[in-house]
């Protein structure tokens, strides 16, 4: 008798489980939540804050309802990179929350975190952000909508040598997207015809930066090439590299767009001019689409000059979920969710893009842009050329 009692309970135990882990699926007109999870507080709310007005521009013009079920976005703070809290955010949105689809995570290690969660949660995460290119290797689960940093510092390698730049300094953050940029840089500086003199890695955590601009002049480059995770660290960094007399002295200093994005730009002014990046999205880019997806966008985040990057990751981030809602009829499943998108192309406001069939990353074009003022005297990534059609090279077979 109590041994019947006991199995019971322990089939009970496992069936409550099976439902909090999201198993059970629902298939009826429920409501779908979207667990988003990017830095909404902190040094770094303003990419959160662009994830939002991102995603709520995506449902502003397209609606709520996919496949007759309404989307409901559930946001969950984390403010710097730290991977035990996103785990635990993570997990307690699939169990306690149900989410049906992860979104979100502006910085790598976080993404990290979360990967080894979705095959038992079957749940799929798209990143709007997080950059590094073996995420996708963590998880058949992962989509991603935003870059990679082997995918934008690749093509700044020809652009420096075509402007008479060979000899460098890298100087980059220590730790996933720093690491691939610097490694896909030094690959096409090489390729190019010129060379990286000295590679400099730094902590995560730097804000003091004029012991590195002391080591870049020692070197004595004619320029730099730099990748630090957008925010208080590359205003910090374009900052210094005026200040310290690097910009005065003639060094060129070549980025990926995270050290421009358009809401540093009006504080770095003068100190960011001229300078030449590559990046996947201009808020400036010259399409009806764009122009479209930066009013809904503007509306969403209230200020125009707080737009950037991160929301054209959450915008599209968003159109994929919603393809996987209407592919699985809003069933859960995450593997048919994942399945339904590869090769997925449509027109972003960066222009046209593509989700690859073999790595889940998005293919797209990556554009030159040399910081200027516009017509009205703001200050924009003016985009001066492009390279269409990339994959990301970290992963490309
Ligand atoms: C990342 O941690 O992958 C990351 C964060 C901010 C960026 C780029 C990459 O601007």
């Amino acid at each position: 008798m109590q041994k019947t009692s006991f199995g019971r309970l322990l089939r009970a135990g496992a069936l409550a489980l099976a439902g909090a882990w999201g198993l059970s699926g629902a298939a009826s007109a429920d409501t779908i939540k979207v667990g988003i999870i990017g830095p909404f507080s902190g040094p770094f709310a303003l990419q959160g804050k662009n994830f939002q007005a991102g995603a709520e521009a995506w449902l502003a013009q397209n609606g709520k309802t996919v496949a007759g079920h309404d989307i409901e976005l559930v946001y969950r703070d984390l403010p710097t990179a730290n991977p035990q809290q996103a785990r635990a955010l993570a997990q307690e949105l699939i169990v306690r929350d149900k989410v049906q689809y992860l979104g979100g995570v502006y910085f790598t290690p976080d993404a990290m975190a979360i990967t080894p969660l979705l095959k038992q949660g079957n749940v799929p995460l798209v990143i709007f952000n997080a950059a590094t290119s073996a995420i996708m290797n963590s998880s058949p689960l992962v989509v991603r909508t935003s870059f990679t940093t082997a995918q934008t510092a690749t093509p700044i390698g020809k652009a420096a040598v075509d402007r008479g730049i060979k000899k460098f300094v890298s100087v980059v953050t220590d730790y996933g997207p720093g690491v691939d940029a610097e490694g896909a840089f030094k690959k096409a500086i090489e390729a190019a015809g010129g060379e990286v003199v000295e590679s400099i890695r730094m902590p995560l955590n730097t804000t003091e930066f004029s012991p590195i601009m002391q080591r870049i002049r020692d070197a004595g480059p004619q320029g730099v090439f730099a990748f630090l995770p957008s925010g208080p660290p590359t205003l910090g960094f374009v900052k210094a590299f005026s200040d310290t007399g690097l910009k005065q002295a003639g060094v060129k200093l070549f980025a990926t767009g995270d050290l421009t994005q358009e809401s540093d730009l009006p504080a770095l002014g003068e100190a960011a001019a001229g300078m030449v990046t590559s990046f996947h999205y201009a808020v400036s880019h010259d399409s009806e689409i764009n122009k479209r997806f930066v009013a809904a966008a503007d509306k969403a985040i209230g200020a125009p000059d707080l737009l950037s990057f991160p929301a054209v990751g959450a915008y599209d981030g968003m159109f994929v979920i919603s393809k996987m809602i209407a592919a699985t009829g809003g069933k859960q499943d995450a593997e048919k969710a994942v399945e339904a998108v590869k090769g997925l192309a449509w027109e972003s406001p960066r222009g046209p893009v593509k989700i690859d069939p073999e790595t889940r990353h998005i293919t797209q074009t990556i554009y030159l842009r040399e910081v200027a003022k516009d017509a009205q005297g703001r200050w924009i990534n003016k985009e001066i050329a492009s390279v269409p059609d990339q994959k990301d090279p970290g992963l490309a077979k």
